[in-house]
């Protein structure tokens, strides 16, 4: 760890003031993928790192035929297979037994008489003061009726500063279009207030997107370039490897634009692009990251073209093996026109990023897993150095690794030793794996932690959802609107369709090489 790290550890959490608090997580859907993959694994490392209150229990909810006994058994298969850490033995008995499980249908109005009953034996059993977190793990269909129930059943208190709390945490996707996104909010907002919703996006979770805030405001050299005045373009690329894997079921009904750009993309670009806080209230935050989606530029019927390429992967290689292209996945219709591509180019309009373009791109079986912001600087004028037309000097450029290989990286241009005067870019590289030495938290455990502290700075508003599917929606109804049956085609294991080099390159640029 560097001198001054270990010297003066900062704590620049953003939930500097709040501490976790003794409750009860009652996972919907606590039998299904999402809890066994990330919940309960993410749970065991807060635990295992001494993070989680002292008076904490898991109750997982679902229709699956388990009992506690089942359930642990079912938890340690998931911690074995993807948890951070590896499971240790001498802590396991400790952590499994505030595991438990009910069985039960959501909707049956019974299953929930039972799980206040059960509910109140464990906040008994561990002296939990009957703070509750809902936390739904379910697919969207169901999400009205397990709000009615818990409502129903008596599970909600008031906010009210003396009595515990209750908390509903909701996954994406929130709605597949600003009509629907509105009935689930309108949905939670029946039995919640929009303090105790929290609506999670795990890519705000992640160590290297909260490290976009503190690089920002935590450096002075940085923003004052941060601006039209010096920055070109900025490139948002998060690229997968995998296909559409067992989620046909709902990948075929979404494609990557409600994926992956409605959501996490978008708030990426509103930290890259957000104004600087006062404050880190989460209002305060979630206001400025509001402000950014306020200025997006709608995408037209007229400019569509120049604006957007969607694309779906067909047959090609991945790992040097023939993998089969999209519509011959499991559970894909052969007819299907989804988009698993989709590169875009955007505006903010406000006077910080007037005529600054933001291109996007994101895709599914790509050559790699490589997600980047990468912020490109206008170039120096073309004297001194800069002088020579036919040999620019590379631009400035500020790459953020979301992942893997986290880290930054500012090319800068340096003179070659020698007599001769020649300049090279180099690269001035961080990277956490080998400054910090240790693996970063997964970004639901950072994000339960917060939901228990009450700190809902990562978490998206009401208001965020809904701006993102009025500007989604836009581009929704172009391709809707168009009739058209045809989708442009890449290999899977490449980056993508001529189509989205095109769109790049007609403004003389270029997507980065990952
Ligand atoms: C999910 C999407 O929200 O994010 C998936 O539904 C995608 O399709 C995943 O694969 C990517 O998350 P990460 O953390 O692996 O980048």
């Amino acid at each position: 760890m560097p001198d001054t790290l270990a010297d003066n550890p900062l704590n620049v959490g953003l939930n500097l003031n709040h501490a976790p608090q003794p409750c009860t997580l009652v996972i919907f859907g606590g039998g299904g993928d999402l809890t066994r993959r990330k919940l309960l694994p993410a749970i065991y490392n807060q635990s295992l790192e001494g993070e989680l209150p002292a008076n904490f229990a898991v109750l997982g909810f679902a229709i699956e035929d388990m009992d506690d006994v089942s359930y642990r058994e079912f938890a340690k298969e998931g911690v074995n297979q993807f948890s951070r850490q590896s499971l240790d033995a001498n802590h396991w008995p400790a952590f499994e037994s505030c595991l438990h499980y009910l069985q039960g249908s959501f909707d049956n109005a019974d299953a929930f008489t039972q799980l206040k009953k059960r509910l109140e034996e464990i906040e008994s059993k561990f002296s939990i003061p009957g703070n509750r977190i809902f936390y739904l793990a379910i697919p969207p269909a169901l999400i009205e009726t397990c709000v009615t129930q818990i409502k129903a059943a008596g599970l909600v208190r008031p906010i009210d500063d003396n009595s515990p709390f209750s908390r509903i945490i909701v996954e994406k996707p929130i709605g597949r279009d600003l009509e629907s996104a509105r009935q689930v909010n309108a949905t939670l907002s029946t039995s919640f207030d929009e303090q105790q919703i929290y609506r999670i996006d795990h890519y705000l979770g992640k160590e290297t997107v909260q490290n976009i805030l503190v690089m920002r405001f935590g450096n002075i050299i940085f923003e004052p370039l941060w601006n039209s005045k010096y920055i070109d373009h900025v490139q948002i690329t998060v690229a997968e490897e995998e296909g559409v894997g067992t989620r046909a079921g709902y990948y075929d009904t979404a494609g990557a634009l409600r994926d992956m750009v409605q959501n996490h993309i978008l708030q990426l670009l509103t930290l890259i692009a957000m104004e600087p806080p006062w404050s880190m209230d989460a209002d305060v935050m979630r206001d400025h990251r509001q402000n950014v989606l306020n200025c997006l530029r709608p995408i037209t019927s007229e400019n569509f073209n120049q604006h957007v390429v969607r694309a779906q992967y067909g047959p090609g290689f991945h790992h040097g093996e023939d993998v089969p292209g999209y519509r011959r996945e499991d559970g894909v219709s052969p007819n299907s026109i989804t988009e698993t591509y989709i590169a875009l180019k955007l505006f903010i309009d406000n006077w910080r990023w007037a005529g600054v373009p933001f291109y996007i791109r994101t895709g599914k079986r790509m050559p790699k897993r490589a997600s980047e912001i990468a912020i490109q600087f206008k170039s120096v004028p073309p004297i001194l150095f800069n002088a020579d037309q036919d040999q620019p000097l590379d631009a400035n450029v500020l790459a953020l690794s979301i992942q893997p290989n986290e880290g930054l990286s500012l090319r800068i241009a340096t003179k070659l030793p020698g007599a001769k005067l020649k300049i090279f870019p180099v690269k001035m590289d961080f990277r956490y794996g080998s400054t910090f030495g240790e693996q970063s938290p997964e970004a639901y455990e950072r994000l339960l932690l917060d939901v228990m502290a009450g700190d809902a700075t990562l978490f998206m508003r009401r208001d965020s959802v809904e701006s993102s599917w009025v500007w989604i929606d836009n581009i929704l109804n172009n391709w809707s609107g168009s009739g058209t049956r045809w989708i442009p085609e890449y290999s899977a294991g490449s980056w993508g369709p001529l189509e989205a080099d095109r769109l790049i390159e007609s403004d003389n640029r270029k997507w980065r090489l990952l």
